[in-house]
This record gives C-alpha cells, sequence and structure tokens, in this order.
C-alpha cells in the first residue's frame, strides 16, 4: 500500500487547482476560486476551491474533498486508481515508497493501540481476577475472545514496559492515550488502565482505536474508565461494536442502541448482534451519519430512569430530524439487556418486540405516569411536540399528530397549533439578530442549534487558524463548554464560514454567534432540566422536583443575560 509520505509529496508538488482546472473553468474569488459545478448542471457557480486547504466543495451537489476524491469521482478510479494519475502528473514515482515502513504518527497510533489489544489479551489468563468476575458477569469464552476482550494487569508500568520495548517513544505513548504522566510528578509516567476488565473500542473497519476498562469491584470509585480523546478516538464518532454489527444491522435493518459495553457484548452473545452503544457521551450527528450507512431505522433500549428518558428524548430529536426513524422501549426498572440476558435470553425478544414508535413511547409514558390532565398536557407540549416537529416527512408527521390527538383525547387541530407556535416560539428566543452567516450554516443541515453553531465556530478558527478572532472564538468556548473547541467539521461548514466572512474577518466577527451559541447551549439545557422537570412532577418525586425547579429558574436567569 501507498504510505503517507507518498500522499504528502503528491499534495506538495501539485495544487489542487492545477487538478481542478483541467475539468472546470475557474475564476479567483476572494481567498477562494470558483466555477460550474462539474458533477450538476447548473447556472449559477456553486463550486469552490480552497488553495490553501487543498480541498474543494461543490454546494449544489454537496460533496467536497481534495485532489484524490476529486480525481476518483471524475475518472471513476477508487483511490488506488487516483494516485497512479496524480502521481504521474507531479512527476512522483509510486514504486520507490511500495514496501517502505509507514512512519505516520496516526500509524504509530494504531500500531500502539493494536499491540496494546494484545497485550491485554495476553495477560488475560485463567488464573487473573479478571476472569473469575468476567465469568461472574455471564460473558462467555467464546464471546471474549471474539471482543479481543483483556485484562490490565494490577501493575504501574505493565504496558508501559512492554510498549516501549516494541520502540514506542514516550511522546507517542502519551499521545496516545495508554499512558498518562502523573500529576505534579513531570517526567513520572504510568499506565492508565491498571486491574481493569479492558474493551476495545474498534472503528468501523474494526481497528482499534481506545479502550474501555470496567473495575472489578463495586467499590472503586471509577466504574468505567474510557481512554482520553486522541487523534485515532473521537468519542463523539465511534459507536461501539459498530464494527460487528454492522452486517447485522443492513440485513435487519435497523439498529439497536444501548447503553453500555456490557450491553452490546450481551446482545451479540445472545445473537441480537446489530446492538450497539455510544460510550460516555451524547448521541450526535457523526453518530447518526455512521448508523445512517447501515440503516434508517433505530431502536433505543433505555433505563427507564429519569436523566435516560430526558437524553433519549434529545437524542431521538437529532435522529428524527436526520430523517432516521426512531423507536424506543424501557426495560423494567433498574434493569438493562446485560441484566436481563445474563439471566435468561428468552425474555430479551418480547420486550424487543415492545418497541414503540418514539412519539407513542413518550406519549403513553406520560400518559401512565401523570393522572392530572392538566399535568399530561404540559408535559406533551415539552416533550412529544418537540419530537414532531423534528420529524422530516409530513407524512409521517401527520400520522403522529393524529396518534398525539388520538392519545390525548384533544383536536388535530390543536396538536397542530401547538407544533406551529413551537416553531414560533423556538424563533423568538433567538431574540437578536443572527448572523447571515449563521443562517447559512443553518440551511439544510440536520444539526440541532447547539451543534450546528459550534460547528461554525470551528470552522471559523480552521479557516483563519491564527487570527485574534480564532483567539477569542477558543477563548470563549472553553468558556461556555469547559473543554476545548474540537476541529472535526465539514467541507461544506468550512466553504460557508470562508466565503462569508471573506479574507480577513475582524476579531469581532463572530460575536453575535459567539453569543447565540451560549444561548442555545443554555436553552438546551433549560429543555433538559425542564424534561427533568415534567417527569419528576408525572412521577410525583417532590426532592427531585424542587431541583430540577430551581436549575430551570437558574438558568432562564442566564439565558435572560445572554442576549
Ligand atoms: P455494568 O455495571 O458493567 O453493567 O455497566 P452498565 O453498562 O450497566 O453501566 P451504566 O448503565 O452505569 O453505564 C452505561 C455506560 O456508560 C457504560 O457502559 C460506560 O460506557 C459508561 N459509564 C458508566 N459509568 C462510567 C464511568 O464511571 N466512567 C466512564 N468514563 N464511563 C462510564
Ligand atoms: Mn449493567
Amino acid at each position: 500500500m501507498p504510505n503517507r509520505d507518498t500522499v504528502q509529496e503528491i499534495k506538495e508538488k501539485l495544487s489542487v487547482l492545477d487538478v481542478v482546472q483541467p475539468y472546470v473553468k475557474m475564476m479567483r474569488s476572494g481567498k477562494y476560486w470558483k466555477g460550474h459545478s462539474p458533477f450538476n448542471k447548473e447556472k449559477t457557480p456553486s463550486f469552490f476551491v480552497s488553495p490553501d486547504r487543498g480541498t474543494y466543495y461543490c454546494f449544489s451537489s454537496g460533496q467536497g474533498g481534495d485532489m484524490f476524491t476529486f480525481i476518483e469521482k471524475m475518472e471513476g478510479v477508487d483511490f488506488r486508481g487516483a494516485l497512479k494519475i496524480l502521481a504521474d502528473k507531479a512527476g512522483v514515482s509510486i514504486q520507490a515508497y511500495d514496501g517502505g515502513i509507514d512512519h505516520s504518527f496516526t500509524e504509530r497510533l494504531r500500531d500502539a493501540h493494536a499491540r496494546a489489544g494484545q497485550f491485554f489479551v495476553r495477560t488475560f489468563t485463567k488464573e487473573t481476577p479478571a476472569w473469575k468476575y468476567a465469568l461472574s458477569r455471564g460473558l462467555s469464552e467464546e464471546t471474549i475472545s471474539a471482543w479481543g476482550i483483556g485484562y490490565a494487569p494490577d501493575q504501574w508500568r505493565a504496558l508501559l514496559e512492554e510498549l516501549t520495548t516494541a520502540g514506542f517513544s514516550q511522546k507517542e505513548l502519551l499521545q496516545s492515550g495508554l499512558v498518562k504522566e502523573a500529576d505534579g510528578k513531570p517526567g513520572t509516567f504510568y499506565d492508565r488502565f491498571r486491574n481493569r476488565l479492558v474493551f476495545p473500542i474498534r472503528d468501523s473497519a474494526g481497528r482499534t482505536v481506545g479502550f474501555i476498562g470496567r473495575a472489578l469491584s463495586e467499590s472503586e470509585p471509577a466504574k468505567y474508565l474510557n481512554s482520553p480523546e486522541t487523534e485515532l478516538f473521537k468519542k463523539s464518532e465511534v459507536l461501539f461494536g459498530i464494527d460487528k454489527a454492522k452486517d447485522s444491522i443492513r440485513t435487519r435493518g435497523y439498529v439497536l442502541l444501548v447503553e453500555g459495553q456490557m450491553d452490546v457484548v450481551h446482545c451479540h452473545q445472545a445473537g441480537f448482534t446489530n446492538a450497539i452503544a455510544i460510550s460516555g457521551t451524547a448521541l450526535s450527528s457523526a453518530h447518526i451519519t455512521l448508523m445512517k450507512r447501515y440503516a434508517d431505522n433505530v431502536v433505543f433500549m433505555l433505563d427507564s430512569d429519569r436523566a435516560g428518558l430526558a437524553a433519549t428524548a434529545r437524542a431521538a430529536k437529532l435522529a428524527l430530524s436526520s430523517g432516521m426513524h426512531v423507536k424506543a422501549v424501557a426495560l423494567p426498572e433498574g434493569k438493562d439487556p446485560a441484566d436481563i440476558l445474563s439471566q435468561d435470553t428468552h425474555d430479551f425478544p418480547k420486550h424487543l418486540s415492545e418497541a414503540q414508535s418514539i412519539v407513542e413511547f413518550f406519549l403513553s409514558t406520560i400518559l401512565r405516569n401523570e393522572q392530572n390532565r392538566h399535568k399530561q398536557i404540559l408535559a406533551t407540549e415539552t416533550i412529544v411536540i418537540p419530537l414532531l416537529s423534528a420529524i422530516e416527512s409530513p407524512l409521517e408527521r401527520d400520522h403522529f399528530i393524529g396518534v398525539v390527538a388520538n392519545g390525548l383525547g384533544i383536536s388535530l387541530d390543536a396538536v397542530r397549533k401547538s407544533l406551529s407556535n413551537r416553531a414560533t416560539v423556538a424563533k423568538g428566543m433567538d431574540g437578536v439578530r443572527t448572523s447571515q452567516m449563521e443562517e447559512k450554516v443553518f440551511e439544510g443541515a440536520p444539526l440541532s442549534p447547539v451543534l450546528a453553531r459550534a460547528e461554525a465556530l470551528c470552522a471559523t478558527v480552521l479557516n483563519y487558524p491564527d487570527s485574534a478572532l480564532s483567539k477569542r472564538i477558543k477563548d470563549e468556548y472553553l468558556r461556555i463548554m469547559n473543554e476545548p473547541l474540537g476541529d472535526t467539521v465539514s467541507h461544506h461548514a468550512l466553504f460557508e464560514v470562508g466565503i462569508a466572512l471573506g479574507e480577513q474577518p475582524s476579531p469581532d466577527a463572530c460575536d453575535d454567534l459567539i453569543r447565540s451559541f451560549e444561548r442555545s447551549v443554555l436553552e438546551e439545557q433549560y429543555e433538559d432540566a425542564l424534561a427533568q422537570l415534567r417527569i419528576a412532577q408525572a412521577q410525583g418525586d417532590l426532592d427531585a422536583q424542587k431541583k430540577a425547579e430551581v436549575i430551570c429558574s437558574q438558568l432562564l436567569k442566564r439565558i435572560a443575560t445572554c442576549t
């Protein structure tokens, strides 16, 4: 296989413009070049090239990439074919590099993870406490081996020594997240995972990108510990089990989304091989894009606790608005799939068959838990109406409007009015004028306001890396989110932002956007808190109700200062 250096060398010798111009007549346009899309017939040019980044984006067909993807599309060849064409054009010999060792950093990280996985498997012998634990959790030997489950020994530097011997540098080990530097003791390094049952986290191609380790006793402070975000491991892009589940998702036509690693592994062990989980993070649009590669249907299988329900409502909205069909099933209080399956696999299909469309699921949850009619209606407005409005297909939405009207015994018209009120309220809450740029970013993007705005901020930083504007955005993001701004963003957003802001935007060019980002973050938190409040009310839990009320009113105050 050609290595990264070959690709890099070609990119250094050729500009993306050199590659595109024989196919498309291009004109300069600010920091970009533009022309008529080679993929679509169009009157107004919507095909943009960024020589700085070496990428292109076509707004009419919504596709973008670098010179390699461009040649793949234009010449109908695969990556190797494109490599040949471009190597020729650049005068680079591919032969010279074939068989060479790949020194690229990502490849090194992959290698470190592959070796770490082998190490954990090797140390997972039947004498370890982890073995007993795994069996006590109902995992079979076959499952342990199929999932590459291993054991991180109860030592400070076992993996560190293993990987150092294999030639990995300290820097590589630190960046892999497998090794940590001791707090307050610079220069002292130790293994992140110790005395834990370790599950490899794999990407859809089955390559290990991180690990999650289960404590062997309930007295450990952290029940699970996972790899930090690294170049390989991005929590919001990884679905645990997808490499094993993808074929089954395709043939069964739906994703079975459960909550934890144990749940996924147990589902597969019992033959429910389309199960996957997100771990320790909210469902993201990247997760949804990944799921949609294999199926348009998803069944959420949940703990029936309050926080779980609020998170489900949020995740369901996002999935619905990307055109997925969403169902949910709640398991008996306090049970998860692993609990049920490790006792008796017979009950599980029965639960699964009780999955309801997400609208019916929440409607019936509300009607079951709440006798007071006024509260039923309030809860429906907070939780169910937003779901209706997220449904993409008008026909489907109409169907569910009927379901809600029927369920509550109110008129179709009342449900429709509530829906359209919601749309106006949502706009009104946006308050101050949203910048032009934002409106563009929103167009057709199936992102929540928070994600869309975060993406626009991120795209701005990537467009103007060393500017005062970027510094401002990064600082503000850190303040609002308590974590640094990420760097994953679509070609679409990158080009949108670059076009809207031109060559040298002023440091305050994004102030409106930052403010509305903060507001939407708070609004999302408020919606969550409100959902929790309704659920607490429905369950008659006064304590929880009080707590939620306090949080709601604090958030409202902060939202008010944010305009
Ligand atoms: P078991 O107790 O092993 O059955 O785990 P569970 O899957 O039932 O745990 P739970 O429902 O509490 O959590 C669901 C998922 O959230 C887990 O599988 C983990 O991925 C994640 N999680 C739970 N607790 C922690 C934690 O303390 N730290 C981290 N990083 N993730 C956690
Ligand atoms: Mn469990």
